[in-house]
């Protein structure tokens, strides 16, 4: 399973790359826009030159026209550089550039996702991968995992190889549930890392073995012992 960061903060990006095992970034314009940044162009650099040139950089397209969209995607991909991947929401205008951009071997991930159906036609286009959105979907009462779930089935089924990237996530039990219905990838945000390895009975557990440890060998650790 591939955990990814969604988040275009430098400073968070280079903490998770650091501790966790990522497989990239994925933004999209209010992530971007929440930097404020005045220099787009060395924001997608510098978060390049943060992940290395092998994790995925998924950045999305602001256009809703086909050739814009490929237009984008060209450029893009000339910043970016590495393993990049063209966001692309799901619309007519979008299937169209996704199939433009799959013949010419630019990699997509087709976002914005709500129904199984975009789903299904998104991968039948050519993306490499689909962006259920979870959170947004649980905040209209519907399910956001039973909608991943029957995406990942729906892509077993007919013997697509398109990946699910679930998305919009607020807490630990939606990543979690994602994962056990199969759900390949997920990208969350930086805070939810942190989240994810959370639990009081680990730092208690900790504190206990430590307490015990210094009753005995003081402040000498494990290392100062096998000298
Ligand atoms: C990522 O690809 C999505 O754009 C993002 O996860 C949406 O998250 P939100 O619903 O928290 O804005």
């Amino acid at each position: 399973m591939q955990y990814i960061i969604d988040s275009a903060d430098t400073k968070a990006i280079k903490r998770c790359v650091e501790f966790f095992p990522v497989a990239g970034v994925t933004t999209n314009p209010t992530i971007i826009s929440r930097e404020h940044s005045s220099d787009f162009k060395g924001l997608i650099s510098e978060i390049r030159s943060i992940i290395g040139p092998d994790r995925m950089l998924h950045i999305q397209t602001t256009s809703d026209i086909a050739e814009d969209i490929v237009a984008e995607a060209v450029e893009l991909k000339k910043i970016a550089g590495g393993d990049f991947y063209i966001k692309v929401p799901v619309s007519a205008e979008g299937l169209k550039a996704i199939q433009v951009l799959k013949g010419m071997g630019i990699k997509v991930t087709a976002t914005a996702i709500f129904t199984q159906q975009q789903a299904m036609l998104a991968a039948l286009a050519g993306a490499d991968y689909v962006a259920p959105y979870i959170n947004r979907l649980d905040n209209i009462v519907s399910d956001g995992v039973h909608v991943v779930e029957e995406i990942v089935q729906l892509f077993q089924k007919h013997d697509i190889p398109t990946k699910v990237l679930a998305a919009s996530f607020k807490n630990v039990e939606q990543v979690h549930k994602v994962a056990m219905v199969g759900c390949p990838a997920v990208t969350i945000n930086p805070e939810l890392f942190d989240q994810l390895i959370y639990h009081p009975l680990t730092l208690y557990a900790v504190d206990a073995f430590t307490a015990d440890w210094e009753m005995v060998y003081g402040d000498k650790k494990v290392i100062d012992l096998l000298k």
